[in-house]
């Protein structure tokens, strides 16, 4: 029987797999295990925390022992990673979390799947260990190409850029290169990933998505919060001048990858996963206010007097892009979706369900916004 540990389903990205593997796949197994940090909500998962092949574990990745005894139970086949910290302005203020979790948190499921394989007759064979990672550990991208061709290339226009200047994308082969602690953090946790495969040939994947939007994403990452705080009217602290570039993909598109890569991808193989939908800040920033207003009936741009620009992050990363052809070729995966129709759909659900984000937004993260915007004095 496949019976498979999913690390951090409780949080944004996890509870996407959890539900879309549950529900695709009633004849696995599927094991959540979540520590429920403050990133970690199990109403993510109300809709599917009843079917008969799921199962929540409140456990931390870093209790070997708990992760060990839990495979051996439940006689593990696959592990697909998601758990960490996954917050760059929290890194900032506490490296030492994300070192935690994401360098020993991993190396602890890593330790606790290879004892338990090997334990077995058959060892590594029909065994699997997934780990996801992201773009930012390959550091950051140039604005302007060369040529004098400026980013950002949205959706279609990006797969001919890709064509005609590959070296300014994230390849699978492009040097690792992190900057922030969270990135630095991610970037050990993928060495230990495929050093475990080299050294002891555990069969490793791992892939490095960029950054993903969609519902159920905790509101300090700049969508859910911009949203949350236009309809609040809330200042929205656009960071310097608002011209970092990223490159968007919907949650449910990398949720796809990841099923397709765990089933058929390459073992020791590195997948890029990307939404060829790059956007600077400012210019996402106004379709959302756009859409906000218009979804709430007031008129579309009347809340751009919200956006504020503040002291911007240390270290902060110009552009992120990922050329995930690799995966396309190999496994003929692409994004379902037009950034224009995602975005729409995410804006709608987080007014749609006010109470999930009322809920979240109370209590310990009203501390939490006021300290970290305390430190970010306008620059208007
Ligand atoms: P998230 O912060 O929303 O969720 C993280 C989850 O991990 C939470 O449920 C939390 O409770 C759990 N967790 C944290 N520490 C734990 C511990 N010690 N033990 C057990 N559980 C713990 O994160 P996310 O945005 O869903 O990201 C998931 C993964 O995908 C991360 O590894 C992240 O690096 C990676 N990733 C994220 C993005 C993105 O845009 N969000 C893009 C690429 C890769
Ligand atoms: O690229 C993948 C990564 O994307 C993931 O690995 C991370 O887990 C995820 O958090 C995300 O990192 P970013 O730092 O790019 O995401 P964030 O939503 O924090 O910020 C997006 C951009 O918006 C970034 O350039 C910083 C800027 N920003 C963010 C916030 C929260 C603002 O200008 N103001 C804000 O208040």
């Amino acid at each position: 029987m496949t019976s498979i540990i999913i690390t951090g389903g409780a949080g944004f990205i996890g509870s996407h797999v959890v539900r879309l593997f549950v529900n695709k796949y009633p004849e696995y197994r599927i094991i959540n295990v979540d520590k429920l940090t403050y990133a970690g909500n199990l109403a993510n998962l109300k809709d599917i925390e009843d079917k008969p092949n799921y199962r929540f574990v409140k456990a931390d990745i870093c209790d070997f022992d708990t992760i060990y005894a839990l495979m051996q139970e439940e006689h593990v086949t696959g592990v697909i990673h998601l758990a960490a910290e996954s917050h760059v302005d929290r890194s900032i203020k506490d490296p030492f979390t994300f070192a935690r979790t994401n360098v020993l948190g991993t190396l602890s499921m890593l330790q606790a799947a290879k004892l338990y394989w090997e334990s077995l007759p058959e060892k590594y064979e029909g065994k699997r260990f997934y780990h996801i990672s992201t773009d930012e550990v390959y550091g950051a991208l140039e604005l302007t190409h060369p040529e004098g061709v400026t980013p950002p290339f949205t959706t279609k226009a990006s797969s001919a850029h890709h064509e005609a200047y590959g070296e300014e994308f994230f390849l699978e082969t492009t040097k690792y290169n992190p900057h922030s602690p969270y990135s630095a953090s991610k970037a050990s946790s993928d060495h230990f990933v495929r050093a475990f495969h080299d050294t002891y040939g555990m069969p490793t994947i791992v892939t490095n998505c960029s950054n993903n939007y969609g519902p159920y994403q905790f509101p300090e990452k700049l969508i859910p919060l911009f949203i949350n705080n236009i309809r609040h009217r809330k200042p929205l602290p656009v960071y310097g001048k608002g011209e970092n570039v990223r490159d968007w993909l919907y949650v449910e598109d990398h949720a796809r990858a990841i099923d397709l890569i765990f089933h058929k991808g390459t073992i020791a193989e590195t997948y890029n996963i990307g939404g060829f939908n790059e956007w600077k800040n400012i210019d996402i920033i106004k379709v959302v206010i756009n859409t906000v207003d218009r979804l709430l009936g007031r008129q579309e741009g009347e809340d751009m007097d919200l956006i504020t620009y503040v002291t911007d992050r240390a270290g902060h990363d110009l552009r992120y892009a990922i050329d995930s052809r690799k995966l396309q070729a190999e496994l003929g995966w692409e994004p379902s979706l037009q950034f224009e129709e995602g975005i729409e759909k995410t804006v709608r659900w987080y007014l749609d369900n006010q109470a999930w984000m009322d809920n979240i937004t109370s209590g310990e993260y009203e501390k939490y916004y006021e300290d970290m915007y305390a430190e970010r004095p306008s620059c208007d």
